[in-house]
């Protein structure tokens, strides 16, 4: 088969490296990918967003399948797009269609689902400047921290957390005046949830669904989970605390409803649902919905997947879940982030990275790299997420950091307490 992977991040890397171990893989295009993907397959160096020149690689490509690693090209309508082109249309589309993805696209419409089908979430009022006083009222209801969220995308930022009732009332009314640009003209105001985060992954096919290994990120800059917030800055799978009473709830209140109520409000899909959970007490709550795999969670969950990646695409493309058993390798897996000094404001980028062939024990997933005159740079903030397993998560995690420690470029930073609260 050929298969076309959209994207160019450390979860692009992931996916690739693990599509490349089937033997049903004849080739693997990446676009745009970059200096790790360009070993695995073929880079086309184009913009996901730009459909037209998707289709182009397609067709030149004859490709079988399209996989859609970010959540841009899925909420602008991708699969939609391939759906109404007579050339495209029978290409299956890993990721959902537009519909699907408002699921992450609209926190409004992500919450609504959520109470439509008694999905435990925390508390909301959506809010825009027509019902701003409804909005301040809510708040002054809620007890400290208070939660806002940009109904739309708004690239990982679009969350106010705030403990100081005039400034969140104030912020409340910045967002809508366009903070978060467009994203912010509707504002979802939540109660807060006070417990500790986990992500779930589940591949369904429209009615029946896969479960993937679960993985704990490390969303925040610095050590001990403190500073701003990042993409994510390691992860680690499996999480001790997600225990099989605590993942049977998860089942039974989250996933299933979830993937029925998708079925039930007739949302065809196809493809990833990333539920970010918080374990409040002994109870799972959902913070959010993402229509693609996680980044850097891919990279801890890629290599604990014993099955065939691509036979297991291809039943989600074929409807064939229902009669799936996904197996899963008994390790445990761990990422290191390493990112370019200044991330997540501002920092340089081409940098050159050495190092990287004399990795031996650990898998260095490109996150932000290009080749520049036969060279690795830095492309991104996050530059080189490296990953490792071992038989426990202090194994994994001492072989992702001899793995960081090998590789250098100019201003380099990682957490060195990735796995700390576990
Ligand atoms: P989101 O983009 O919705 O995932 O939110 C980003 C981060 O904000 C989450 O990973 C949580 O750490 C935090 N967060 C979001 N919503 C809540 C909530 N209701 N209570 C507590 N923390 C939250
Ligand atoms: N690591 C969080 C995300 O991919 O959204």
């Amino acid at each position: 088969m050929k298969v076309l992977l959209l994207g160019s991040g450390g979860r692009e890397h992931a996916l690739a490296w693990k599509l490349k171990q089937s033997p049903k893989l004849t080739q693997l295009i990446i676009a745009p990918g970059n200096a790790g993907t360009a070993n695995i397959g073929i880079n086309e160096n184009i913009d996901p967003n730009d459909f037209e020149a998707v289709k182009k690689v397609a067709l030149k490509h004859e490709i079988d399948m399209m996989v859609v690693g970010p959540e841009e090209p899925l909420v602008r309508g991708v699969k939609d797009f391939f759906l109404n082109d007579p050339e495209l249309a029978s290409i299956p589309v890993i990721g959902p269609g537009k519909r699907g993805a408002q699921l992450e696209g609209s926190k409004e419409f992500s919450k609504d689902f959520m109470f439509r089908y008694g999905i435990p979430t925390a508390k909301y009022k959506s809010v825009t400047k027509a019902n701003i006083e409804e909005g301040l009222s809510f708040l002054d209801e809620m007890k400290s921290p208070y939660v806002l969220k940009a109904d739309g995308l708004a690239a990982g930022k679009g969350v106010l957390i705030i403990n100081d009732i005039d400034e969140a009332k104030s912020e409340l009314k910045n967002m809508l005046d366009g903070k978060f640009g467009a994203a912010s003209e509707k504002v979802v105001i939540e109660e807060f949830l006070d417990g500790i985060e986990l992500s779930v992954f589940v591949l369904t096919d429209g009615s029946a669904y896969v479960v993937l290994p679960e993985a704990k990120d490390y969303k925040r800059i610095g050590e001990g989970d403190t500073g701003l917030n990042t993409g994510g800055m390691g992860a680690i799978s499996p999480v001790p605390f997600a225990d099989e009473t605590f993942m049977k709830k998860v089942h039974r209140k989250i996933i299933h409803p979830t993937i029925s109520g998708l079925y039930g409000d007739e949302v065809p899909y196809k493809g990833f649902v990333f539920i970010g959970l918080i374990k409040v007490g002994d109870e799972p709550y959902v913070i959010e919905y993402n229509v693609r795999m996680g980044d850097p969670e891919t990279e801890v969950v890629m290599p604990r997947i014993k099955s065939d990646f691509l036979e297991l695409l291809e039943a989600t493309a074929a409807k064939r879940l229902k009669d799936y058993t996904i197996e899963f390798e008994d390790h445990t897996a761990t990422t290191v982030m390493m990112v370019s000094g200044g991330y997540p404001e501002a920092y340089e980028k081409g940098k050159e990275i050495t190092g990287l062939d004399q990795v031996t024990d650990a898998l260095p997933f490109h996150a932000g790299t290009k080749l520049e005159d036969g060279k690795v740079v830095s492309n991104g903030g996050r530059v080189i997420a490296v990953s490792a397993t071992g038989n426990d998560m202090k194994e994994a995690l001492a072989k992702s950091y001899k793995g960081a420690e090998t590789i250098n470029f100019e201003a380099k930073y990682l957490r060195s307490d990735i796995g700390f609260d576990l």
